[in-house]
């Protein structure tokens, strides 16, 4: 694997580039309220569009309403070719917490907030959370409320739609529903229980997203990532972002980050590539624990 891989894949109807922003990491502590220092927020957004990024990660539920509020503030009116990517099916409640939110009502409202609050006539593509487990994938059923974003979309609120959060068995009843854009699940190089489902779904042209892409609040902490990041003179960071990128050619990678700093750190590594003996041994990572 030590050739250069491919920098774009389809999402929906747009070629985007592989490597893209999560823009979770802006709201407040515990992803509840606004953070700090707004302008700074907006910095890193602006940042991220002048760095290259075309596709946004966010949600209403991020704040609640935060982070796509900042979007608007920072980016709006947006350059064509930028897809912001939203998810609904959940909500949070006053102390924070996060409840499903699945209903017909509850469904058709979230779209609404979204294009509000990113001020949007349409949405390019929106990401069904399942919430069977908060924490992970769970069967059960998703025919209903995809049935609710299938009528949105057809309504023309909604471009393309999305999973996240999903078991490949929802993957594949979904599929049968309506055309799928997308699937947002939590996978990197010490998470990687997904292997086969992001091989089968880039035989069908299909991105994965995977969120916690660099370990999510605790970023990824291992002696080998720390030892093969010194031995090629980067971060452990910037390996986890490139492993992603040489893993399969439909992963899209969402770094989170609240930092300009970061931001640039993570879009310049799209440009390492990791030797074929490097990649061998950040698999053992997974196989070890
Ligand atoms: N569908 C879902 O259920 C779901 C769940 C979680 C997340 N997401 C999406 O996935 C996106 C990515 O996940 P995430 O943001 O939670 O986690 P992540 O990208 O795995 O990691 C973010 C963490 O890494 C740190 N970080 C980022 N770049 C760094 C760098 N170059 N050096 C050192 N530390 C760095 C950030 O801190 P700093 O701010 O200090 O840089 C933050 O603590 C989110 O933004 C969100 O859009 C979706």
């Amino acid at each position: 694997m030590s050739t250069t891989h491919h920098t774009t894949w389809q999402l929906g109807d747009r070629t985007v580039n592989r490597l893209g922003y999560g823009a979770m990491q802006l709201a407040g502590p515990g992803v509840f309220g606004p953070p700090k220092d707004p302008e700074a927020a907006r910095a890193v957004l602006r940042a991220a569009v002048e760095g290259g990024v075309d596709h946004i990660d966010t949600s209403d539920f991020y704040g609640p309403h935060i982070t796509n509020r900042l979007i608007r503030e920072a980016l709006h009116p947006y350059p064509a070719n930028l897809s912001i990517v939203t998810k609904i099916g959940a909500r949070r409640d006053a102390g924070g917490n996060w409840l499903p939110a699945f209903s017909k009502e509850e469904l058709t409202a979230a779209v609404h907030d979204n294009l509000r609050n990113l001020g949007l006539d349409s949405l390019d593509v929106v990401n069904l959370r399942a919430m069977f487990d908060v924490h992970g994938p769970a069967e059960g059923s998703l025919e209903a409320p995809l049935a609710v974003l299938a009528g949105l979309r057809e309504q023309g609120l909604v471009r393309h739609i999305g999973l996240s959060n999903v078991t490949a068995a929802q993957v594949q009843e979904a599929r049968r529903m309506v055309p799928i854009a997308c699937v947002q699940n939590q996978y990197n190089l010490v998470h990687r229980g997904d292997d086969a489902l992001i091989d089968a779904l880039a035989a069908e042209g299909i991105a994965y997203v995977p969120f916690f892409p660099l370990g999510g609040f605790s970023p990824l902490q291992s002696d080998t990532l720390s030892a093969v990041a010194a031995r090629l003179d980067t971060t452990p960071m910037a390996v986890a972002i490139a492993w992603l990128l040489q893993r399969s050619p439909n992963i899209l990678v969402i770094p989170g980050t609240s930092s300009v700093t970061h931001l640039r750190q993570n879009l310049a590594a799209a440009a390492l590539v990791l030797p074929a003996d490097a990649v061998a041994e950040l698999d053992r990572i997974a196989a070890m624990s």
